[in-house]
């Protein structure tokens, strides 16, 4: 059977910075707290640039990491839960359009922070079924757009940027191992925008609750999936979750016995940025030289939905 591989990572992130000390002249916050209690100091922020635009950046340097020509890519699917329109025309066209990628099939899933993980899976089965050859994936969130900036407990926690890969027929033992993905839709008010009449409001989430249930199911998911793949965690290179709060992700590490020193954060610095979140932070592990071909990689999401997934890879070619 053919396997699937991840073989090139890429990301975008916009110019603007907004930090800590700024918030502090917007809401009752102070940098103290937020550091404390989140591990962020900065997020970037998309003023005058459209989701779009982001993914289009991430999708391009991505295409031009994996060494392909634009006619060798037969499918362009994008995860974003804060797309420019309103349902359609949907992200994954536009970005496949402004490529030049021809008339590709295109789409775009919702799944939250979890959406990186859930593109790394459908976009593995299109590649092993034989259905496609080469697929864009982009995880992408615009979350400025939706974040109500007096609310102190919500405008802290997030940012914009981009991140994107192309998943493509493996031809060495670097591929995709195992995926992971799910939901549990009875939980979706703790994290949601809600929607009145034809508005859609700002995000709300009880910041609390969610910590709870994302430590554990963040935990017992990426420990199934080990199991199942018969790996232990002391032969992984390198850890990249989702990048909502540095204390959720301590948690997982330190449950899972991996050092610091494998774990890859990136929060401190773009803050939680949704679907864009862990490629952004395979990215940063990318161009520090931490991720390299062959890497043994472990990703855990957790969002809005609820969603989750782990997923578990070697990259590259
Ligand atoms: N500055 C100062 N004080 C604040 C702020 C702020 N920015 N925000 C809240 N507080 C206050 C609260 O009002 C509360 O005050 P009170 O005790 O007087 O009532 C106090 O700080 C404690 O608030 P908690 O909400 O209990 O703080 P907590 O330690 O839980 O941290 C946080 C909040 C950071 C949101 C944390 O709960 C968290 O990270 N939750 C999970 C986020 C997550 O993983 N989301 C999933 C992915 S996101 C997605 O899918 C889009």
């Amino acid at each position: 059977m053919k396997k699937a591989a991840l073989v090139s990572i890429a990301a975008y992130a916009p110019q603007k910075i907004l930090t800590n000390a700024e918030l502090e002249k917007m809401v009752e916050t102070s940098d103290e707290w937020i550091v404390k209690r989140t591990g962020i100091h900065s997020r970037h922020i998309a003023e005058d640039e459209s989701l779009t635009s982001m993914a289009l950046k991430a999708g391009k340097l991505a295409l031009e990491r994996s060494g392909l020509e634009k006619n060798e890519i037969d499918c362009l699917i994008c995860a974003t839960v804060t797309p420019d329109f309103f349902c359609m025309p949907s992200t994954a066209a536009q970005v496949a359009s402004e490529l030049g990628l021809g008339s590709i099939m295109a789409f775009d899933i919702s799944a939250a922070c979890s959406g990186f993980v859930y593109l790394l899976e459908v976009a593995k089965s299109l590649v092993e079924s034989g259905a496609k050859k080469n697929v864009l994936i982009i995880g992408a969130d615009k979350f400025s757009s939706i974040v109500d900036y007096s609310d102190r407990s919500i405008c802290v926690l997030f940012g914009d940027g981009a991140g994107a890969g192309v998943v493509s027929v493996a031809s060495s033992d670097n591929h995709i191992i195992a995926t992971h993905c799910a939901s549990d839709g009875s939980k979706g008010e703790l994290l949601m925008t809600p929607k009145d009449g034809r508005n859609v409001g700002f995000v709300k989430m009880s910041g609390n609750e969610v910590f709870k249930i994302a430590v554990n199911t963040l935990t017992n998911d990426v420990v199934e999936l080990l199991e199942k793949s018969g790996i232990a965690s002391s032969q992984i290179d390198l850890f990249i979750p989702h990048q909502a709060n540095l204390r959720i992700i301590k948690a997982v590490q330190e449950r899972l016995g991996l050092s610091e020193a494998k774990c890859v954060v990136t929060v401190g610095e773009y803050g939680n940025t949704s679907a864009a979140s862990i490629p952004m932070a395979m990215n940063t592990a990318y161009e520090d030289g931490r991720l390299k071909a062959g890497s043994l990689i472990l990703l855990d999401a957790f969002g809005g939905g609820f969603t989750w997934g782990s997923a578990l890879l070697r990259f590259g070619r």
